[in-house]
């Protein structure tokens, strides 16, 4: 991971380029098509984060996996803090019994609104459940859990581009980069 000139006036460096970024997913999407050959696997996106990094997952998918897509969203921050219990906004259209759970999020950082939410989803007895998170702040956990597909470890900077954002702006910058102060 290198730092590099930002693109757009609103950071103040680049963490990660379009291409690196493109290049992580295709090798998630190799190694998530491989573990889950002959499942049916159902993708959960959690809104509104993760769409960009789900959208380009999805294709990265081999075409004979047998995949649907759903999404959720949920708010668990009261202000800027957040409060640890997750409140659902809007829920799963599909049932997720007896199939692969796979929740694809932009980033895990404290960990609290994974943790609430994968209990939420277990308690519906799909038959195996795991996290893909773009983007991985260990820093920051005040929970014991960790996503088995993550694209990238990064610092506890506060990061923009590629579905993040700031005060919901920003989502639609190519890159992943710590905002101007
Ligand atoms: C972000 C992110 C995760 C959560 C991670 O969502 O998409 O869902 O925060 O934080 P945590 O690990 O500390 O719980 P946000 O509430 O900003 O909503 P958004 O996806 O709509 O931007």
């Amino acid at each position: 991971m290198s730092a590099q000139a930002p693109t757009h006036p609103a950071l103040s460096k680049v963490l990660l380029d379009e291409a690196t970024i493109k290049a992580r997913i295709q090798e998630l999407g190799v190694q998530i098509t491989r573990d889950y050959a002959g499942r049916r696997l159902m993708i959960v996106g959690v809104l509104k984060g993760s769409v960009i990094f789900l959208a380009d997952l999805l294709r990265a998918l081999g075409p004979e996996l047998d995949v649907e897509v759903d999404f959720v969203a949920v708010s668990s921050y009261a202000g800027k803090a957040s409060t640890g219990s997750v409140r659902t906004l809007l829920d799963l259209r599909e049932s997720p019994d007896g199939k692969d759970i796979l929740v694809i999020e932009d980033i895990v950082d404290t960990g609290l609104t994974l943790t609430s939410l994968t209990e939420t989803l277990l308690s519906r007895k799909p038959r195996s459940l795991e996290v893909c998170a773009l983007l991985d702040k260990p820093d920051c956990r005040k929970t014991p859990l960790q996503p088995k597909y993550v694209g990238f470890k990064i610092p506890n900077e506060f990061v923009v581009g590629f579905g993040l954002d700031y005060d919901e702006r920003y989502r639609q910058l190519p890159c992943v980069g710590v905002l101007r102060t």
